[in-house]
Parts: C-alpha cells; sequence; structure tokens
C-alpha cells in the first residue's frame, strides 16, 4: 500500500499492511490480527509530523476515531470540557469550539494533523501549548487492549515533547482527547503575547479588544503567510525543535552574532533554529534536478519542502548537512522535531 496520500510530505513509501479504525473495538481487533502481532506498528493520525525515509515493512492503522462533544459544563467557572476523538482533524477541532463560544484553543488555528497526534508532541504556536488547555486523554494500551485515562501530569508534557514521545513510546494508542475551554463569560484573557498576534489585528483591522474568533483569523492569516500549505508543497512544519542553550553560550554567541535572537527558559535561552538555518545559508535553497526537488522553504527556514519527487532520504541528507552546518558555525546542536521513520 503506497502511504504517499497518509504523510503531509507526500513522499512515497510502502507499507506492507495498511488498515483504518474507527472505534476501540475496531482497533482491539486489528490489534489481535496475526500480521499485527509481527510488528513493526505504526500509527498515524494526520501523517503531519512524519518523514518517511523507507518503505515500512509492518503494519499502518490509521485512526480514524471521531466526535466532538461538550461532556461537562461548569456553570459557576464558565469553563466546559470538550471532548473529541483523536481521528478529528485539529484545525476542524478549533472552529467547533469556537462555533460553540469556547475558546484557549485559538492560538493553535490551522495547526495541520489530527487530535490524537497533538498530545504527542504538545503543539504549540503563538504562545500556547496544548498543554494549556489540555485537561486529560483517553488511550489503549497495545498490549493489553485496555483503555486508560491519562491526566495532564500523566503526560509529562514539555516543549514539543510528552511521556508518549519518552518512557510510553510505541506502547499506547491515543483514542480521545478532553480539552478545558471556556466562554466569554469566564472573562479569561486572550493571548496575544506575540507581536506579530498584534500586528496582524491591527492590519485586519481590529481595534477594539480582539475577539476569540480575530485572534484565529490573525493567527491563520500569519501561518498562511509564511508556512506553506501541504496540500501545495510537501511538508511537515517545524523540521528542528528550537534549541535551547545556556546564558553563559548565548552571550559568546551575541558578542558574534549582535542580531540572534533568543527567548528566556527556565535555565537558559531558547533560540530560534529558523534564524541559525538562514544565516547559515540555506534558506530557500533548493536542491535535486531542474529547478530542485526539494529545499528549505524561502519564508520560513525551519521547514524543509518536498517541491515535488524528492524521497525521504534526499531530505534526511539534507537536514543532516543542515545540522553539521549550524554545529560547525555556532556550537549548537539541531534535534528534529520530526519523526523520522
Ligand atoms: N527566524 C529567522 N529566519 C527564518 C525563520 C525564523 O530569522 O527563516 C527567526 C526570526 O527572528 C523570528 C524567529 O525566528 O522572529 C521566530 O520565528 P517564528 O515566529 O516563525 O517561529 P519559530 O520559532 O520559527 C515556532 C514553532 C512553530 C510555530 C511558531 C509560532 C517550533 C519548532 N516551531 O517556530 O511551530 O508555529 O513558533 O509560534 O517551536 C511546528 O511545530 O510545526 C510549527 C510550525
Amino acid at each position: 500500500v503506497s502511504l504517499r496520500p497518509y504523510n503531509t510530505f507526500g513522499l512515497e513509501a510502502e507499507a506492507r499492511y495498511f488498515a483504518r479504525f474507527a472505534s476501540a473495538d475496531e482497533l482491539r481487533q486489528l490489534l489481535a490480527l496475526p500480521e499485527v502481532q509481527a510488528g513493526p506498528l505504526l500509527v498515524l493520525g494526520g501523517g503531519s509530523n512524519l518523514l518517511l525515509t523507507e518503505n515500512f515493512a509492518g503494519v499502518v492503522l490509521k485512526n480514524e476515531m471521531k466526535g466532538l462533544e461538550i461532556v461537562e459544563e461548569d456553570a459557576a467557572t464558565y469553563a466546559a470540557l470538550l471532548r473529541a476523538g483523536a481521528g478529528e482533524s485539529w484545525h476542524g477541532l478549533v472552529e467547533y469550539a469556537l462555533g460553540q463560544d469556547l475558546h484557549g484553543l485559538e492560538n493553535l488555528s490551522l495547526i495541520p494533523g489530527t487530535v490524537g497526534a497533538a498530545p504527542l508532541q504538545n503543539i504549540g504556536a503563538y504562545g500556547v501549548e496544548l498543554q494549556d488547555a489540555f485537561e486529560r486523554l483517553e488511550a489503549l494500551e497495545i498490549s493489553t487492549g485496555q483503555l486508560r485515562v491519562f491526566s495532564k501530569e500523566e503526560c509529562g508534557f514539555g516543549y514539543r515533547e510528552s511521556v508518549f514521545k519518552r518512557e510510553l513510546r510505541g506502547r499506547y494508542i491515543v483514542t480521545a482527547v478532553v480539552l478545558r475551554l471556556h466562554r466569554a463569560a469566564a472573562r479569561r484573557p486572550l493571548n496575544v503575547s506575540y507581536g506579530a498576534i498584534r500586528d496582524t489585528l491591527t492590519d485586519l483591522g481590529v481595534e477594539a479588544e480582539p475577539t476569540p474568533h480575530d485572534v484565529s483569523r490573525a493567527v491563520v492569516h500569519i501561518r498562511r503567510s509564511k508556512l506553506p500549505d501541504p496540500a501545495d508543497i510537501g511538508n511537515a512544519g517545524s523540521f528542528f525543535k528550537n534549541p535551547e542553550i545556556s546564558q553563559s553560550k548565548f552571550d559568546e554567541l551575541q558578542r558574534r552574532y549582535p542580531t540572534l535572537p533568543g527567548y528566556p527558559v527556565p535555565g537558559g535561552v531558547k533560540v530560534p533554529a529558523g534564524w541559525l538555518i538562514e544565516q547559515a545559508g540555506f534558506k530557500g535553497l533548493r536542491r535535486g534536478e531542474g529547478l530542485g526537488t526539494h529545499g528549505v522553504h524561502a519564508r520560513q527556514a525551519l521547514v524543509l519542502v518536498n517541491h515535488g519527487g524528492a524521497t525521504g532520504a534526499e531530505l534526511r541528507a539534507l537536514a543532516d548537512d543542515i545540522i553539521r552546518s549550524v554545529r560547525e558555525q555556532f556550537g549548537i546542536e539541531l534535534h528534529p522535531e520530526v519523526n523520522i521513520l
């Protein structure tokens, strides 16, 4: 089975077996099959954080568990718990919440992928991370077929990190996520800490207090202006994480590169990988036949792109070259954010 329709890089790779599931029971039945037991197993959501570098000699299961439902409403605090099936589209969930007058997710508008993939890497954008709105998730243990609820603490969220990428890697399949959202009457402030959001709101003519819809519109506008749409150009969003370095290392680099941006984080400074990659000369680079089959996005250096006809191995080679150049020039180690298979 070709996996090309199931990864946003649009890369060609074959899986030996491919099946979809829309309920926990269907998933359990699949997990009991000898072909699945033999492994290896890959569970796919939107395939938006995946670099396929070779064929997959096992079973790919696509999560299509649906459902959007307000499961609890707290009249006193104007909070509501919204439960979403793991196979729902993330942006569809954001729009559904806005349509229900629930806010908390507007900064996370237009992130590609599914609800079930969101907690694995604690998706984040424009000052908000999934964990800020997270209540709990439900996941099925692969070895026993049992459903288990994980609290926020048990998920061990970090920057683009969770327990499901570390200690529990490959052991659970997320089936649903429950988010804690707020009605306007809760008077929770919107997050417009990013200058880009404030500037875009002004550009969009929003003068008074922005609504959650306004913030969502601004985020959609910003993302469309610098991130390539996977429907047009294959990509998986940020390819690398933004690295954290010590304050002393940052000070030393800033003496050499006075324009180096940095954001304080506990224990050091986070620097934008996009800036490092741009300085290393990769922004807009194209490699491969003709005008180039793959390269680095011209408007956001953190995004690697497949212009058409690239292989996963070529993209990985490009990523390796970027890592090496940034290491040589800045002494900083970049780590992929995308899952490389
Ligand atoms: N920059 C450059 N050149 C570039 C790109 C960025 O110099 O080509 C510098 C600029 O100084 C800019 C700064 O990097 O001000 C930050 O850039 P941007 O606001 O675009 O954000 P980012 O740090 O590159 C992160 C997330 C994005 C998220 C944005 C907005 C990671 C790995 N990426 O990117 O997430 O949308 O912030 O909050 O943390 C994703 O994970 O797939 C993703 C797109």
